[in-house]
């Protein structure tokens, strides 16, 4: 099969994608967030493709996408609440999860009576939406619990040999993780379902009350257990290199490394910065040059793939301390990305929520 063709992003490619995914195909599509796989969200043998090309369970329903808020009600039923949320959130990195009209297929929601929805905040890829002329429904374009894809290089490096011909290049993501989903089935009780690019306290405050968020910090819903949303599995975003995750990352602890072991700092440590005339250490790696949390998103995917063709036996990494922007979000990618079976150290950030070992 020939590797997928990455598709500048003019009006022409994007009329050819448009029509591959009227036809019932599918397409590499950039968003604010991470690239996401499409496919027509009417059409059920369209949306097969979706699961067979990632290897994902027909259980773990996929997010509908719409060209803009005022699609709302073609597929799903929205109160006041989620009106509003619409109204002030999208295009943005926010998706809703709101009763579903018969029209969308029971493939797409894994046969639940929701939707999940959102209005990305991508201009190319509401153009591609407004040319296929329906909705797309896209998961993160990666293969199942895989790190989530935030350039078209990605794409195509991680869905070779799938039946994916044509990824929509839109440049390298601008928000770097997943978007925030919000069950609003019962509007007066809003639950978080997975952190994201939008800050629940801006959820809360359009809102005007309290999401309920059944995430505990950096915890985990337990594999095996219904997940409200089953990307909430423990396990998940892993790359395949032995991932632990630590508080901090102290200087003594990084001179400690051995040989073959990499860390990713939350930010540029000091001795990288002054370090002129001095042979950079290859194995340290940073998400930010001052622990910016938008800049940390940005780069978390990325690097960790990088990382992950670096022939290391292990990659220590830190995660944000703090409830508020993007920390949780971080947080959450970064917990289950360690959470591999096995490893007695990250069971213990997994079932209490939080690195509490510094012993080496
Ligand atoms: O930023 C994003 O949301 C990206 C871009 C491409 O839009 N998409 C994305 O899709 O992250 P995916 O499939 O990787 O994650 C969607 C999550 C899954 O955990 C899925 O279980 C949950 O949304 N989900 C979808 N429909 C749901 C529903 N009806 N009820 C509860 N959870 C749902
Ligand atoms: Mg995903």
């Amino acid at each position: 099969m020939p590797a997928p063709r990455i598709l500048r992003p003019t009006r022409l490619n994007l009329v050819r994608a448009a029509s591959m995914l009227r036809s019932g195909g599918i397409v590499g599509v950039p968003s604010e967030t991470v690239y996401g796989l499409a496919a027509d969200a009417l059409n059920a043998e369209a949306c097969a493709k979706i699961f067979a090309a990632k290897g994902r369970p027909s259980t773990d329903p996929l997010i509908v996408h719409l060209a803009s808020a005022d699609e709302l009600a073609s597929v799903a039923v929205p109160k006041d609440e989620a009106w509003r949320l619409a109204r002030a959130c999208w295009p943005g990195p926010l998706t809703l999860v709101l009763p579903k009209l018969p029209i969308v297929p029971d493939t797409i929601t894994a046969g639940r009576p929701t939707v999940a929805v959102r209005v990305p905040g991508h201009a190319v890829f509401r153009d591609l939406i407004r040319l296929a002329g329906r909705p797309l429904a896209a998961p993160s374009a990666n293969p199942f619990g895989y790190v989530s894809p935030t350039c078209a290089a990605h794409v195509r490096d991680g869905l070779r040999d799938t039946g994916l011909r044509l990824i929509v290049d839109g440049g390298e993501c601008e928000i770097g993780v997943e978007s925030t989903i919000v069950d609003l089935t019962e509007p007066e009780r809003p639950r978080l379902l997975r952190p994201g690019g939008l800050a629940v306290e801006e959820v809360e405050r359009i809102l005007g009350r309290a999401v309920l968020r059944p995430v505990a910090r950096g915890g985990v819903v337990a594999t095996g257990v219904a997940a409200p949303a089953p990307g909430m599995l423990a396990q998940h975003y892993s790359p395949r290199t032995a991932l632990t995750l630590r508080e901090r990352l102290t200087p003594a602890f990084v001179q400690a490394l051995g040989a073959r072991e990499a860390v990713l700092l939350l930010r540029r440590p000091d001795e990288a910065r002054t370090g002129r005339g001095k042979k950079r250490d290859a194995r340290i790696h940073w998400l930010s040059e001052a622990g910016e949390l938008d800049e940390i998103a940005r780069n978390l995917f990325a690097r960790l793939r990088e990382l992950d063709t670096g022939g290391w036996e292990r990659i220590y990494a830190e995660a944000p301390e703090g409830a508020g922007g993007l920390a949780p979000a971080i947080r959450d990618r970064l917990t289950r990305a360690a959470a591999q079976g096995g490893d007695a150290e990250n069971l213990e950030i997994r079932r209490f929520g939080k690195a509490e070992t510094q012993k080496r």
